[in-house]
Order: structure tokens, then C-alpha cells, then sequence
């Protein structure tokens, strides 16, 4: 029996990242959450910090950790995406207000503090969001890259393009800053970016299985993402909407899913047309360090069946 990895989440749930924290939720035995540090990204951290509490509750897992994040990106003002989530973010349902607490330590204080008290190699960072949290704290004290385990990140696109601009994927669009950060830290970062997201489609028949595993979770996954698929079906024209955060979870506990690539990004931070674009050297045609595993390719199926078996274990 492998112990638990130590993780430490960021998220701005946004219901794609409310199933992805669902999965992290569920397998204990998988996942020790350290804490989760809410984000400013999908809506604002007022929102994100209470969604964060509302699912961890809905999912019986109060016990875990809640810390406030930056309420704004490192270098830019917040551009969020209530076009595709709606005003409070996990629209499609309507949860109680959280009853469990705040941390009072400021999430980028309990990232730092968190990585130098920790044995060096034992946490991974599961970014869900905006890289802003982690960006500070690499600033904040640049040792933690050498003592993180590894950073799973939701992040980028190359193959698939952009999403909230033509060039630029949302989360590294909000903080381009801290995603060149994380990008050159030198941790071992895995990527899954829309070009792996994009294969996987909340199909009617997929959001169906999660209707009829009859738990509260398993409705508010089928009703979250029955209302924030709407914009992407209309956008994409496809047979469902990408299901992109839970693709991190699914990485760590089923790599075989997916196939990737040791190769370079470099995020773009200056130019207006293409800002927040992760240049994706597949190929291999620089000599730039090849900082990141990068996930072009998942099995649908298999990756579905992961999280309707995984979300079958919640309340
Ligand atoms: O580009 C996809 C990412 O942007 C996901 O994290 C989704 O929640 C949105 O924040």
C-alpha cells in the first residue's frame, strides 16, 4: 500500500474544477490535501473561496483546508469568465452557504510554509486555476521549486489554440506572469492543455451516468455541467463540452490514459495580439529546456469511467 500524495490545490471553481476537486475528494487513500487556495480567475475570489467551501461540504469533506489566494493576477487586473460559469461561478446548482471557516494564513504564505516544512519532494502542487498563487509564492521564496514533488497543472494550448483569445488559454491568459514563473522554475511540471481537454466531451450519454449514480454529487456534477456546457456547444458545435479540470486528477491517479511529451513551452507576456499563448516547441526544434511533460492525447473512455467510479464514492 503507496501512502497518499501530499497535494496542495489551487482552484477557481467553475464547475469543470468543482468534478475535478470531486475526484481529489473522494480518494483519500490517493490524495492527502494539504489545503486548497482559492483563486481569482473563473469570478472573483469572494465567489471562488466560497464555492470551494460549498463543494468540499457538499462532498462531506469539511475537514479539509481553505486559504484565501491573491484577489487579483500578479501583474494585470482579474479578466474573468462569467459568460461560461454564470455570476457565481457553479451555476446549475444552488448549494448552501458554507458553514465551515477561512484559514486565516494567506494562501501564499501556507504554500511557502507548507513546501519548506514538508520533506523536500513530498508535496505536488494541483493547480486547477490561474498559476497566480503559486507564481507569488515562487516570488515570495524561489527555493520551493526545488522541494515541490511536481506541479500538475490544468494549462495551455498549442495544437487546439486559444480559448479566450485566439492565441491564449484561459488560465494562463489570466496571470501570463506567473505561468512564465512556474514555467521556468525549474519544478517538474506536468501540462494538460486543450489539446488533451478538448477530446474530453460531457457527451448527453456521459452526463447521463453521472445523473444515475443517484448521489447529491453525482446530480450536482450532471447539473453543473448541463449549465456551463451551453456556451462551448454553442461555441465548438460539438457532441459535448470539454471537461477540463478533472483531466489533472485523472493524470495522477491513471497516467496510462494519457500519452505526452517531454518538450519546451515558454508562455508569450508581452505581445497584445498573442499575450498568454504557451508556445509549445513539439518538434523540438530549439535548444530550450524541456521543462514540461506535455499532455497532447487521453482516452475518453476510460477517463469518464474513472470519474463516474470516482464520484460514486462521495455522499
Ligand atoms: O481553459 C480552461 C480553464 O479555464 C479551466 O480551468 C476552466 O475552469 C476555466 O477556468
Amino acid at each position: 500500500m503507496t501512502a497518499a500524495r501530499k497535494i496542495i490545490v489551487t482552484t477557481d471553481p467553475g464547475q469543470d474544477q468543482a468534478v475535478a476537486l470531486f475526484v481529489l475528494l473522494a480518494l483519500p487513500k490517493d490524495f492527502d490535501i494539504l489545503g486548497v487556495v482559492a483563486t481569482a480567475g473563473n469570478i472573483g475570489l469572494d465567489k471562488t473561496q466560497r464555492n470551494a467551501r460549498q463543494l468540499l461540504e457538499l462532498a462531506g469533506r469539511s475537514d479539509v483546508r481553505v486559504y484565501l489566494g491573491s484577489p487579483r493576477p500578479m501583474r494585470r487586473p482579474l479578466v474573468t469568465a462569467e459568460h461560461v460559469h454564470g455570476p457565481n461561478g457553479l451555476d446549475g446548482v444552488d448549494l448552501p452557504e458554507p458553514s465551515m471557516p477561512l484559514q486565516a494564513q494567506s494562501g501564499i504564505d501556507f504554500i511557502v510554509e507548507t513546501l519548506l516544512r514538508e520533506p523536500p519532494g513530498s508535496v505536488t502542487l494541483v493547480c486547477l486555476s490561474p498559476l497566480t498563487n503559486l507564481g507569488l509564492a515562487l516570488e515570495k521564496e524561489p527555493d520551493i521549486a526545488s522541494r515541490m514533488a511536481g506541479v500538475v497543472m490544468m494549462a495551455g494550448a498549442y495544437f487546439e489554440v486559444g480559448n479566450i483569445t485566439p492565441a491564449a488559454e484561459f488560465n494562463v491568459y489570466v496571470d501570463p506572469e506567473a505561468a512564465d514563473l512556474v514555467l521556468r522554475s525549474g519544478a517538474a511540471i506536468t501540462m494538460l492543455p486543450l489539446d488533451v481537454t478538448h477530446q474530453m466531451l460531457s457527451t448527453p450519454e456521459r452526463l447521463d451516468r453521472f445523473r444515475a449514480l443517484g448521489n447529491r454529487c453525482g446530480l450536482a456534477t450532471a447539473d453543473m455541467l448541463s449549465f456551463s456546457e451551453a456556451f462551448d456547444l454553442k461555441k465548438y458545435g460539438w457532441e459535448g463540452a470539454p471537461l477540463h479540470g478533472p483531466c489533472v486528477p485523472a493524470y495522477m491517479l491513471k497516467p496510462e490514459l494519457f500519452v505526452s511529451r517531454r518538450i519546451n513551452v515558454t508562455v508569450e507576456t508581452d505581445s497584445a495580439l498573442t499575450l498568454g499563448m504557451t508556445v509549445a516547441d513539439w518538434w523540438r526544434v530549439t535548444d530550450r529546456p524541456r521543462n514540461v511533460a506535455y499532455v497532447r492525447n487521453g482516452d475518453p473512455a476510460g477517463y469518464y469511467d474513472l470519474l463516474v467510479e470516482t464520484i460514486a464514492r462521495l455522499p
